[in-house]
C-alpha cells in the first residue's frame, strides 16, 4: 500500500491543482468508455499537466505502462511532480512532439488523447505514427470539442462584426469558427488513415456566466481564446467591438439570468484494422 496523502504536506498542492473544468467533462467521457485491459501498454498524446495520464496510470494499475508525449516543458515538469508525489511508477513521459513517437511498431494496445491529437498541427503525420505504433486490433480513443463550440456566443460575435461592417474580419472569423470539425469530418480523416470507428458518444455541457465581463475575465478564456478573438478585430474598432458585444451578451443575461457558453463533447473510439 502507498502512503496516505496528508493535506498538511506542502507537496500535496501539486496534485490538488484539479484538472480544469474545461478538460474534465471530456476526460470523464474518455475514462468511462476507453476499453479496459490488464497489463496494457498505453500512450496518452498531449497530456498537459498530467491528464488523463495520471488517472490512467492509477486505474490501469502497476501491470500497465503508460507513455505520454507533450511539447509543453512547464506542463511536463508539473506532471512529473505529481507523478512523484503519488509514487506512480508505471508512467514514462517524453517531452517531444507526437509527430515522431519513440516507440516500436505495433507495441501499443491503446492510444488516447483528451482534447489533443485532433487539434494538433500536422495531424496527418501524427495519425501515421499512431497507426505505426498501435497493435493490430488496438484502439485509438479521443475526446474533442467539435463544431458548435460556444455557438450562441459566436452568433453574437458575428452579429457585431456585421453591424460594424467589418467585412475582412467576418471572413477571418468564419474561417476561425469552422476550424472546429464536425464528427463526420473527424471520422473521415481517421478512417482514411486506417482507423475504423468502433464507438461514438456525444454529450454536451456549458459554462454559465453572470455577466459579460465575467466571460472575458475568466482564466480559461484568457489562456485559450481571447488572444485569437482579439486578433480578428481591427485595432481601430477594438474597444467599440467588445463594448457592443458585451452589451449584447448582457441583454441576453437580462432576459435569461445567465449566459451559457455551450460546449459539445465528442468521444470517438477507433480500432486499427487487423
Ligand atoms: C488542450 S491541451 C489538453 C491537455 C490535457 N490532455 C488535458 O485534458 O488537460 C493540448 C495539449 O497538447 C499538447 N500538444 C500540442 N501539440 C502537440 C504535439 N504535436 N505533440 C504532443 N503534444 C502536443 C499541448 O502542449 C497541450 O498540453
Amino acid at each position: 500500500m502507498k502512503e496516505i496523502l496528508d493535506f498538511q504536506k506542502e507537496e500535496i498542492v501539486n496534485i490538488y491543482d484539479e484538472i480544469s473544468l474545461w478538460a474534465a467533462p471530456f476526460g470523464r467521457l474518455l475514462l468511462e468508455y476507453i476499453p479496459m485491459q490488464k497489463n496494457a501498454k498505453i500512450l496518452d498524446l498531449g497530456f498537459g499537466t498530467g491528464f488523463p495520464i495520471i488517472e490512467l496510470a492509477q486505474r490501469f494499475g502497476d501491470g500497465s505502462t503508460i507513455y505520454g508525449m507533450d511539447i509543453w516543458p512547464a506542463a511536463v515538469k508539473r506532471a512529473q511532480v505529481k507523478i512523484k508525489t503519488l509514487d506512480i511508477k508505471n508512467v514514462e513521459l517524453f517531452e517531444q512532439s507526437a509527430e515522431k513517437i519513440p516507440l516500436d511498431n505495433g507495441s501499443i494496445d491503446l492510444i488516447c488523447s483528451n482534447l489533443g491529437v485532433n487539434n494538433f498541427n500536422n495531424k496527418g503525420d501524427i495519425l501515421l505514427e499512431c497507426f505505426r505504433v498501435l497493435k493490430d486490433g488496438g484502439n485509438l480513443c479521443i475526446s474533442t470539442n467539435p463544431i458548435g463550440t460556444f455557438e450562441a456566443f459566436f452568433l453574437l460575435f458575428e452579429e457585431v462584426l456585421k453591424e460594424l461592417e467589418l467585412e475582412e474580419a467576418i471572413g477571418i472569423f468564419r474561417e476561425y469558427v469552422s476550424h472546429r470539425e464536425s464528427k463526420e469530418k473527424i471520422v473521415d480523416d481517421f478512417d482514411r488513415m486506417g482507423f475504423v470507428l468502433e464507438k461514438a458518444i456525444e454529450d454536451k455541457t456549458y459554462m454559465r456566466f453572470v455577466d459579460a465581463s465575467a466571460i472575458f475575465d475568466h482564466g480559461l478564456i484568457r489562456i485559450g481564446f481571447l488572444a485569437t478573438w482579439q486578433k480578428i478585430i481591427p485595432e481601430s474598432v477594438h474597444d467599440k467591438f467588445f463594448e457592443i458585444l458585451k452589451s449584447k451578451i448582457d441583454a441576453v443575461i437580462q432576459e435569461t439570468g445567465a449566459f451559457k457558453m455551450n460546449i459539445p463533447i465528442l468521444y470517438l473510439q477507433f480500432r486499427k484494422e487487423d
